[in-house]
């Protein structure tokens, strides 16, 4: 019998700037406030860079060296690390060669991949596909995005939303019944136009126009954004459920991508699952774009045990959206000095 070898999580890092921006200094910056901020995102506070030095690579970094010292692993030992961004730290150079550069990964090489809010699920499954065929021993997934660089901070539309930050994880082969078990992931690029960064790549190059008209900024019809959410997170989480012979009620937890407390409330309902099952840290961080879904995991991890079953969902621009099914396996320990 042929046995099928997964690639399962071993090691999570995660990295949020110190500065909080809370609700009530975006009072201070736009016609908002505090009580329609968390009662229409369950958002409290958020994090941004301060420092115009740091670039979405330096927060990979700190939530790749993090991932590297709390499992023991040294640097030389992975062979890939795929950068999930939407802010990268330049349009041509990817992030990924960066980071490899900047946490001494000598023997690795680095690419970027973007889905935007989808991107962390797409590139585990890019990287999981990659330890299943035994081309690479360990890979790092990284969901890394400085928003604070892409965000108008007088558009009350969308400065409330976004923080920044990184997560990591590593993936490595296993013939336990454990890790990454199935995806169900779609596109649909006609609601391009609904949550989009309009100017700076080839289309619609920089210029004093698309400075002028404010393109470089994020910029999102959010009703439309909202539904379409609701709706393609908790399709997939229905396929993906339908394709392993699960029912809702024999899922340990629902990881959701993190942007709107009511969408993550909505998914939760449509699945029946209670509160307990649905991991949430909007409150704390906003909407990290990349990185909520690995955020998640750094805070919650110390719940989760072997064998959990684990659904992973997300939806963002593009439109992107989908579900992964996991079984969380034994992250590695770094031995005790
Ligand atoms: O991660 C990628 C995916 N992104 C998402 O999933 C985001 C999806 N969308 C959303 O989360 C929500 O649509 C928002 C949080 C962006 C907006 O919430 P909403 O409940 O859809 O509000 P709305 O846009 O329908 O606006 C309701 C009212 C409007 O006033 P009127 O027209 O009813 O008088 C807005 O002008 O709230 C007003 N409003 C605000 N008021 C205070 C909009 N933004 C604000 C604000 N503070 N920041």
């Amino acid at each position: 019998m042929r046995i099928r070898k997964n690639a399962v999580i071993t090691a999570v890092g995660g990295y949020v700037p110190d500065t909080v921006l809370s609700n009530h200094d975006l009072e201070k910056m736009v016609d908002t406030n505090n009580e329609w901020i968390v009662a229409r995102t369950g958002i409290k506070e958020r994090r941004i860079v301060n420092d115009p030095g740091v670039a979405t690579s330096d927060l990979a970094v700190r939530a790749l060296k993090r991932l590297m010292s709390d499992a023991g692993v040294t640097p030389h030992e992975i062979d890939c690390v795929i950068v999930s961004t939407s802010t990268p730290d330049y349009v041509m150079v990817s992030t990924g060669s960066i980071v490899c550069e900047k946490a001494g990964l000598t023997k690795a090489w680095g690419i970027d991949t973007n889905a935007a809010c989808s991107g962390f699920l797409y590139a585990l499954t890019l990287g999981a596909s990659m330890i299943e065929s035994g081309r690479c021993k360990k890979v790092v997934v990284i969901g890394a995005d400085k928003n604070s660089s892409i965000v108008n901070y007088s558009d009350r539309n969308t400065c409330i939303l976004f923080g920044d930050g990184a997560g990591a994880v590593m993936l490595e082969q296993t013939e336990e019944p454990v890790g990454l078990m199935d995806s169900f992931f779609r596109t649909d690029g006609s609601g391009k136009e609904n949550l989009i960064v309009t100017a700076g790549g080839s289309r619609f190059p920089a210029s004093q126009q698309t400075l002028d008209d404010q393109l470089h900024y994020v910029r999102q019809d959010g009703r439309v954004v909202f539904k379409a959410a609701i709706q393609g997170m908790t399709d997939t989480c229905n396929e993906v459920l339908q394709a392993n012979d699960l029912l809702s009620s024999q899922i340990n937890y629902l990881i959701p991508h993190q942007a709107n407390l009511r969408i993550i409330q909505s998914v939760g309902d449509y699945l029946g699952l209670s509160g307990d099952q649905v991991k949430i840290n909007i409150d704390r961080y906003g909407n990290t774009t990349s990185a909520t879904i690995p955020l998640v995991m750094w805070d919650y991890k110390d719940d989760f045990k072997y064998g959990d079953k684990i659904i992973l969902t997300a939806f963002g621009a593009g439109f992107s959206w989908g579900a992964t099914y996991l079984k969380w396996g034994r992250l590695r320990k770094a031995a005790q000095e």
